[in-house]
């Protein structure tokens, strides 16, 4: 079958075979089928959806067009989690220690940040000497005797979603369901683990701005783990405001740590402990998510986590002292802080203008290959539902760079809006899907 008879066959809302997109996806690989017709595919494909199977196949065709990692000299469940991207989150470097101390291999890929949503790898990296691209001999290694390793995904880790995503980012295609659950997917599956805990964000700090659009792509990901017999939870979670207090690299890596430490509570704590639980389940060490959490907090709170850490920081190439002693973090040159100007409730953080304020002043990437600055971001003393007086200090700017200071400071207007009366709260989790299907979780946490 020729191309351009694909694209007609999806354009007219039919449904490809597993074959036919195989087949689509190799030929674009190896150049046989040009940019533009992948363009009008995605388009169609935009447009006219595809079904589970369809997904499916598409996943794993990008999932197979590279390098895939075996992590069967492992042992035990390897379980993989992924945030679908947001302000202030630093889920991984605070689940990973976790879950490691309670007994469960954690062997991750991250990836770097783009836009105003952070990237683990960058943060990492900004632990002096700590090394993120070991080879996957060490890898294991290390997973083996210390449960715990961070590593940069191979370049050539789904080849074919990259140039996929090249394409849909200047074709107007991002923004497809099936396409953005295939990318993901794909890359997950590519990673070997045998189960997967995904965390879909949602609100104005989100990829996903509604409730309804997270839930399809929870869903839509987890039928993907189904049909490639991988299990498969995704967790909808809040992202209209901030999850943790630090936006930027070295400040998230020292938000982790003094979460690590007992010292910083709130939203990102409860957060981890509620993923990292859940992880458990799917691991079986545990039955249900009330008996993972109190064993995660003892874990927290004994300090177990952070050596886990620790123990990670030093068998890749870092200063292991940053868990004690967090100024070995690189730090900005300046601070400004920013204060409120009248009494009031905050009824609103712009977690994506936040996000782009800290991009301005360097701590993200515009482009794929911008030079980012690690010491630099925004830390935020405030949260929703607060109560402020006048003169108290919203956020903390740490910078470099005076004239990225005074782009950064142009969107804070827009970052919060108050009231003048009392703020209701709005649930950190809003509901889950797993095999058994949807929940929506009346659940504050
Ligand atoms: N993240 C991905 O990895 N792929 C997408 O398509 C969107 C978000
Ligand atoms: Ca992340």
């Amino acid at each position: 079958m020729r191309a351009v008879d694909m694209i007609l066959k999806k354009r007219d809302g039919e449904f490809l075979q597993e074959k036919e997109i195989h087949r689509f996806i190799e030929y674009y690989i190896k150049g046989m089928i040009p940019d533009y017709q992948m363009s009008a595919m995605c388009m169609a494909i935009y447009f006219k959806g595809m079904n589970s199977k369809e997904v499916s196949s598409l996943t794993m065709a990008m999932a197979n067009s590279g390098d895939t990692v075996d992590l069967s000299p492992i042992s035990g469940i390897k379980i993989d989690k992924h945030s679908t991207g947001g302000v202030a989150d630093t889920t991984t470097l605070i689940v990973g220690p976790l879950v490691a101390a309670a007994g469960v291999p954690f062997a991750k890929m991250s990836g770097r940040s783009l836009g105003y949503t952070g990237g683990t790898i960058d943060k990492l990296e900004s632990i002096p000497g700590f090394q993120t691209s070991i080879n996957q001999e060490q890898f294991i290694k290390q997973v083996n005797e210390i449960n715990l390793a961070i590593i940069g995904q191979s370049k050539n880790l789904a080849p074919a979603d990259k140039k996929l995503y090249a394409i849909r980012d200047v074709t107007g295609t991002v923004s497809s369901i099936p396409l953005i659950a295939s990318s993901i997917m794909s890359k997950k599956i590519a990673g070997g683990a045998n189960k997967l805990l995904l965390d879909v964000k949602t609100g104005n700090g989100a990829f996903m701005k509604n409730k309804e659009d997270a839930y399809e792509l929870a869903k839509t990901m987890v039928t993907i783990g189904q049909e490639v017999n991988k299990e498969t939870i995704a967790i909808v979670t809040n992202m209209d405001q901030p999850l943790g207090t630090a936006v930027g690299n070295s400040l998230e890596v020292e938000e982790a740590i003094l979460t690590l430490q007992g010292k910083t509570k709130g939203p990102l704590r409860e957060l981890c402990l509620y993923l990292g639980a859940h992880m458990l389940v799917l691991a079986d060490k545990v039955k249900d998510i009330d008996e993972g959490i109190p064993l995660l907090n003892n874990l927290l709170e004994s300090g177990a986590a952070l050596k886990k850490l620790e123990e990670m920081i030093n068998a890749q190439g870092g200063n292991g002292e940053v868990v004690k002693n967090t100024s070995l973090l690189p730090q900005a040159v300046g601070k400004h802080q920013v204060k409120v100007r009248q009494d009031g409730y905050i009824n609103f953080v712009d977690a994506e203008a936040l996000g782009f304020a800290a991009m301005i002043l360097g701590a993200g990437r515009e482009y794929k290959d911008s030079k980012i600055d690690l010491s630099v971001g925004i830390k935020i003393h405030v949260k929703r539902e607060d109560k402020v007086k006048a003169g108290q200090t919203l956020l903390t700017i740490h910078y470099n760079d005076k004239v990225k200071l005074e782009g950064a400071l142009k969107i804070i207007p827009k970052v919060f809006q108050f009231a003048n009366y009392e703020v209701e709260p709005e649930p950190l989790v809003y509901g889950m899907v797993s095999q058994r299907g949807r929940f929506t979780l009346n659940l504050k946490l």
